[in-house]
């Protein structure tokens, strides 16, 4: 019996997952479907369910279902517990939804292993307090950065963020006027705003010598971010394509019990 994993969204028809993990079964050999599936907005458990009840083996779960995934599963990773989101769902034989968050593990996995940037004794500044900040938090501060600063335009979320977390490492929070005269090595931007082509205010001066910026996005060209920290003095760019390639190895390894290599997918990814 080939075994059958999904995506799951809302919309779903541009997500690159199925090419990814089509990749990763092939490269490992593993007999495996893995499709993109969409489910209406206001029935994404009925869908999950549905699929687990027909056999399905896992999927992963995207804009804009991740909490209710969280809400939905019935046993949940540390990782996905703190994140309050779920972008991997793995069905157990015994009927356990094991809810997991490999989106920070994608983004650690990828400053390190890719581009061979280690966290030890960094400042690290985190842009934005929503979904997509939270999802990160906990692999960032497991990986011992000397602290983590998180700002964010509405600055309660980010304080919020900063007592959440608190318990994992040196965190603060607070709104980006503050970070004035302050020098970061890896600052990451984990907001939307790029979407909107827009930029968050962050003051001019705070890339430390060598530091990495880094979008949590992608697209065709230089984000908005990734133009202001060029133009600002960052030495090395990253967008989020890496991210998502290596989130993907995560959720892949977790179904499957196999790592597959990612270098290769993302130069796939680059020349679609
Ligand atoms: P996601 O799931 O992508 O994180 P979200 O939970 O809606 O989406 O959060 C969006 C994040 O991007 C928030 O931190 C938001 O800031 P506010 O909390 O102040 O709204 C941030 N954001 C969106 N557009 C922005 C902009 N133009 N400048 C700065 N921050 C922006």
């Amino acid at each position: 019996m080939t075994d059958r994993y999904a995506v799951i969204g809302n919309p779903i028809a541009h997500s690159k997952s199925p090419l990814i993990h089509a990749e990763f079964a092939r490269q490992t050999d593993q007999d495996m479907t893995y499709a993109a599936m969409l489910a209406p907005l206001e029935d994404f458990a009925g869908t999950v369910k549905k699929f687990q009840s027909e056999g399905g083996k896992g999927l992963n779960v995207t804009v804009p279902f991740k909490q209710e995934a969280w809400k939905l599963a019935t046993l949940l990773t540390d990782r996905a517990r703190l994140a309050e989101a779920v972008n991997t769902l793995k069905f157990e034989p015994d009927g356990t939804m094991l809810g997991d968050n490999t989106d920070g593990a994608g983004l650690t996995r990828d400053i390190r292993e890719n581009r061979g940037i280690s966290f030890a004794g960094k400042r690290v500044l985190l842009m934005g307090a929503g979904g997509a900040a939270r999802g990160v938090l906990l692999p960032l501060l497991l990986q011992k950065p000397e602290r983590l600063t998180i700002a964010n335009r509405t600055p309660e979320k980010a304080v919020e963020l900063e007592r959440h977390f608190a318990a994992y490492g040196r965190v603060e929070g607070g709104d980006y006027a503050r970070l004035a005269g302050s020098l970061f090595d890896i600052v990451i931007n984990a907001t939307s705003s790029s979407l909107s082509d827009a930029l968050p205010p962050l003051p001019q001066g705070v890339f430390a010598p060598g530091a990495l910026a880094y979008d949590m996005m992608y697209g065709k060209g230089l984000t908005p971010f990734l133009q202001f920290a060029q133009a600002n003095g960052a030495a090395h760019l990253a967008d989020g394509l890496g991210m998502l390639v290596e989130q993907a190895a995560e959720s892949f390894f977790l179904w499957r019990g196999v790592r597959p290599q990612t270098q290769s997918v993302i130069t796939l990814l680059k020349s679609c």
